[in-house]
C-alpha cells in the first residue's frame, strides 16, 4: 500500500514539474501572460490525447545547444518534432500556432500529442557521474523546443549532456557545454569566439565550425547574432511567430552553426533582423506604426510584431529571461571570476530612439546630437552605467561590451561614392548616449574596458576615444580609454569586389579617422580573444571562401592590449596584417588563386597553404 501512495504522489509532482521545467511555455514577460501557453489546459489535454509519438517518427533535427551559463547552472536546448514526411495537409491552426515541420518544410496538422524527453548531464561522456537529470514535455505549441536549466554544476567545469525521448533509444546528438566561473573565483584565462551576421542564402556559416574544429575558447559570444535572411522565397516579410520560428529552423540547419551549438556554451543578443531592418521603439525600416499600416500588414501591430519574433527567439535560443517583468529584456551580464565582467547590450529594439527607416535618413542625420536621443533607453542605459561601475568597484580586470552596432565615430566617405555618407543607424546617430558612456568611463577612471561589435559585415579596431573632446595621440595611443573590437560577419556581403578594391576602401577608411587603426571589409570571418589577467590577445580569422562548406580560415590580424593601458598596443598588429589598411604598418597578402569563372578560390591550395583543421 505505503510504496504505491509514494509513487502516486511522485508521479503528480514529477508531471506538474516537467511541465514547467520547460522553459519555453512560459511567457518572456509576467506582464505579458498571454505570450505564454496555458501549463494546465495543456497538461489537461495531453492527459486527454490517448495516443502518443511512435519515437520512430520523432527526430532530433537541430541537435542540441547551451547556453548562458552561470558558475551552477547552465540553459541546455533540443527540439524533438514529428517527421510526418508524409502529411502534405494545409496549414492548420492550433490555438493561433500553425504547426510547420521543418524537415520536409511543408505545413502540418496541428496535434496535442505531447512528447516526453528525458536528459541527463554529466562530467564525462559516459555519464558515469550523473550532475543533473529530468524529464521533460514539449508540444507543438512550443514548435517542439525544449530549454530546460541544468542545476547543480559546479564552477568552470565542462559538462557532457544528451535528451532522449522518454524509456527510447532515440537519442538527441551528445552536446557539450561549459559553467561560468564564480565573481570571486580567480580564473587565469577564459577564451572568447565573437561572431555576428550570418546569412543563409549568402553562404556557408563555416566561421562557426573553424572555432569548434580548434576547440581553444571556452565560450561563444555573439554580440549581433544573425542577419537572418530568409531564403525561403515563401517567406519575404515576416510577421507571424510562424514566420520567425520557420526562418530560424532554417538557419539552425547549418552543419557548422550546429556544430558550434553543440559544443560550445553561447551568450548571444539580437540584432534588428531579428526582428525588423532598423528597428526602433515605434516601428522599422519596413514598419510605420500607423493606422495605414496596420490596415496593410492584415491587422499586425509593431508591438504583436516584436512580440513574435522575441517569442520565436526565446523558444531558440538558449538563454534565460533575467527580468520576467521586462518584455523585451535580452541586456543582462556575466561576472566571470575576478578577470572579467560581460555585459551584453540591447541597442536595437528596446526603448531606441527612431532610426535611420530609408525616407528619413536627411531628419535623422540632423538630429543625430540631439541631446533627448537614446539608444537604449534609461532604464538600460542607467543599468549599463552601473554595471560598468559596479565591476570596476569589485576589482574585476576587465569589462567586456557585448553591443551591436560600431561605437567609434566612423567618416564613411572612402565607402561612399557620393561625398559624405553618415551610418546614423550606428551609434554615430546617438551621439548623446555615446557621450553620456564615454562621460561615465572618463569621469571615473573606468579602465580595461572592450567593446565589441558586430552588424556592419566589416572588420574595425579602434582605440575606444572622445574625439574633440579629450585629447588623443593617434601614434601612442595615449588619451584612449579602452578598445574597440568590431567583427565581421559570418556570411553577410562586406565592402564586395575584389581584396584590391576592399582595401583600397580601407586605407580611405583609416586616413579619414584617426582611432581608427585597422579597417578590412573583404573577408567574411569571425574573431577570438584570449582574455588573462596581463593581456588580451585578439585573433582574427578570414574564410577565403563561403560559397562551398569547407574548413579553411587566414590568420588576419593579431592584437594585444595591456592591462592598465586603455590602448591597443603599439605597434598595433606587430605592424603587419594579412588584408585590409593599418594605420601604421603593412599588407601582407598570402598569395592566393582566385578562380575568377566562378569566382571561388582554389580550394586544392588552400590544402597546400593553409591549416586544416
Ligand atoms: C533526422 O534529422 C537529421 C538531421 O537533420 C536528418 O539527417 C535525418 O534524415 C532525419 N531523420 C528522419 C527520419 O527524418
Ligand atoms: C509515404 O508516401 C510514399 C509515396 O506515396 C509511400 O510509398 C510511403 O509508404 C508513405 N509512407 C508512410 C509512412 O506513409
Ligand atoms: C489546400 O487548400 C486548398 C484550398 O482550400 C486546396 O485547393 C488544396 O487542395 C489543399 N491542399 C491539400 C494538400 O490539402
Ligand atoms: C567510456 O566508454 C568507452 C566505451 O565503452 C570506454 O572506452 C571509455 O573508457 C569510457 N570512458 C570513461 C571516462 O568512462
Ligand atoms: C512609412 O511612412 C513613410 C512616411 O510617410 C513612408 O514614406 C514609408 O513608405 C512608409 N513605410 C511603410 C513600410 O509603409
Ligand atoms: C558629443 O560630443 C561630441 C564631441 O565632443 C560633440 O561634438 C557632440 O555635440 C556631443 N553630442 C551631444 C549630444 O552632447
Ligand atoms: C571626412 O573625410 C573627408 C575626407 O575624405 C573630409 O573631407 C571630411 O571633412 C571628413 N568629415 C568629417 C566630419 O570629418
Ligand atoms: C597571428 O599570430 C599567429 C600565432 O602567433 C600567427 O601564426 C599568425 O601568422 C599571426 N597572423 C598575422 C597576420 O600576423
Ligand atoms: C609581435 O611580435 C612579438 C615578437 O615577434 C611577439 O612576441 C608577439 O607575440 C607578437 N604579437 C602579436 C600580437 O602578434
Ligand atoms: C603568386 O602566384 C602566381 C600564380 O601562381 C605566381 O606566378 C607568383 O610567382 C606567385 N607569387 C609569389 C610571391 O609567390
Ligand atoms: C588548383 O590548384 C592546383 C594546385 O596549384 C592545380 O593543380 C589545379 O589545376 C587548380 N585547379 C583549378 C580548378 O584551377
Amino acid at each position: 500500500m505505503k510504496p504505491i501512495l509514494i509513487v502516486a504522489v511522485s508521479l503528480a509532482v514529477a508531471v506538474s514539474a516537467t511541465w514547467d521545467g520547460n522553459l519555453n511555455y512560459g511567457s518572456p514577460s509576467r506582464r505579458h501572460p498571454s505570450l505564454g501557453i496555458d501549463v494546465p489546459k495543456i497538461a489537461k489535454r495531453s492527459l486527454q490525447t490517448r495516443t502518443s509519438w511512435d519515437p520512430a517518427e520523432l527526430n532530433f533535427t537541430h541537435g542540441v545547444a547551451s547556453g548562458d551559463p552561470y558558475p551552477d547552472s547552465v540553459i541546455l536546448w533540443t527540439r524533438i518534432s514529428p517527421t510526418l514526411s508524409n502529411d502534405s495537409s494545409n496549414k492548420t491552426v492550433e490555438g493561433n500556432v500553425p504547426l510547420y515541420n521543418h524537415d520536409t518544410e511543408t505545413y502540418i496538422k496541428a496535434s496535442p500529442k505531447p512528447v516526453c524527453v528525458e536528459y541527463q548531464v554529466g562530467t564525462d561522456k559516459n555519464f558515469s557521474v550523473v550532475a543533473d537529470r529530468g524529464t521533460a514535455y514539449t508540444t507543438s505549441d512550443i514548435d517542439f523546443t525544449v530549454k530546460i536549466e541544468a542545476k547543480n554544476l559546479s564552477p568552470f567545469t565542462t559538462y557532457y549532456y544528451q535528451f532522449a525521448v522518454c524509456g527510447s533509444s532515440n537519442k538527441s546528438p551528445l552536446g557539450r557545454t561549459k559553467t561560468s566561473p564564480r565573481a570571486d573565483d580567480d580564473v587565469s584565462k577564459i577564451g572568447l569566439a565573437v561572431y555576428s551576421c550570418s546569412n543563409y542564402p549568402n553562404g556557408y556559416f563555416n566561421a562557426y565550425g573553424n572555432a569548434a574544429r580548434k576547440d581553444k575558447v571556452d565560450f561563444v559570444v555573439s554580440p549581433a547574432l544573425d542577419e537572418l535572411i530568409p531564403a525561403d522565397i515563401r517567406i519575404t516579410f515576416l510577421m507571424s511567430s510562424v514566420d520567425y520560428r520557420t526562418r530560424i529552423a532554417q538557419y539552425r540547419t547549418d552543419l557548422d552553426l550546429l556544430l558550434s551549438h553543440r559544443q560550445f556554451a553561447w551568450i548571444p543578443v539580437w540584432d534588428d533582423h531579428e526582428v525588423s531592418n532598423n528597428g526602433y521603439r515605434d516601428g522599422s525600416s519596413n514598419l510605420n506604426n500607423t493606422e495605414d499600416s496596420f490596415h496593410k500588414d492584415g491587422g499586425i501591430s509593431v508591438d504583436q510584431r516584436k512580440m513574435n519574433a522575441v517569442r520565436a527567439y526565446f523558444e531558440w535560443m538558449p538563454i534565460r529571461q533575467v527580468d520576467m517583468d521586462d518584455n523585451l529584456r535580452i541586456w543582462r551580464s556575466f561576472s566571470m571570476g575576478k578577470l572579467l565582467d560581460l555585459v551584453m547590450l540591447d541597442t536595437r529594439n528596446y526603448d531606441r530612439s527612431i532610426t535611420t527607416l530609408g525616407w528619413n535618413d536627411e531628419y535623422v542625420a540632423a538630429i543625430k546630437d540631439d541631446a533627448g536621443r537614446t539608444l537604449m533607453g534609461s532604464h538600460q542605459e542607467n543599468w549599463f552605467y552601473n554595471q560598468l561601475s559596479k565591476s570596476s568597484e569589485r576589482g574585476a580586470v576587465w569589462r567586456i561590451v557585448g553591443n551591436q552596432i560600431v561605437f567609434s565615430r566612423i567618416n564613411n566617405t572612402a565607402r561612399s561614392s557620393d561625398g559624405e555618407w553618415l551610418n546614423a543607424d550606428q551609434w554615430d546617430g546617438y551621439t548623446a548616449s555615446r557621450n553620456r558612456t564615454l562621460s561615465h568611463l572618463y569621469s571615473h577612471s573606468i579602465p580595461n574596458t572592450i567593446f565589441l561589435a558586430g552588424d556592419s559585415h566589416a572588420n574595425w579596431v579602434s582605440d575606444l576615444v572622445w574625439l574633440d573632446t579629450k585629447p588623443y595621440d593617434q601614434s601612442t595611443g595615449a588619451g584612449s580609454i579602452g578598445v574597440e573590437f568590431a567583427g565581421t560577419a559570418v556570411s553577410s556581403s562586406g565592402f564586395g569586389g575584389t581584396i584590391a578594391s576592399a582595401n583600397s576602401k580601407s586605407k580611405g577608411l583609416v586616413k579619414d579617422n584617426r582611432e581608427l587603426q585597422w579597417s578590412e571589409g573583404y573577408y567574411r570571418g569571425y574573431y577570438e580573444l584570449q582574455i588573462a589577467k596581463e593581456q588580451i590577445q585578439a585573433s582574427y580569422y578570414g574564410c577565403p571562401t563561403v560559397a562551398t562548406r569547407n574548413p579553411f580560415e587566414i590568420s588576419l590580424a593579431n592584437f594585444t592590449v595591456r592591462a592598465g593601458e586603455n590602448r591597443l598596443q603599439r605597434n598595433v598588429a606587430n605592424g603587419s596584417v594579412e588584408s585590409g589598411a593599418l594605420q601604421r604598418g603593412d599588407v601582407k597578402q598570402t598569395n592566393l588563386t582566385l578562380d575568377t569563372e566562378t569566382g571561388t578560390w582554389n580550394v586544392t591550395m588552400f590544402d597546400q597553404m593553409f591549416i586544416k583543421y
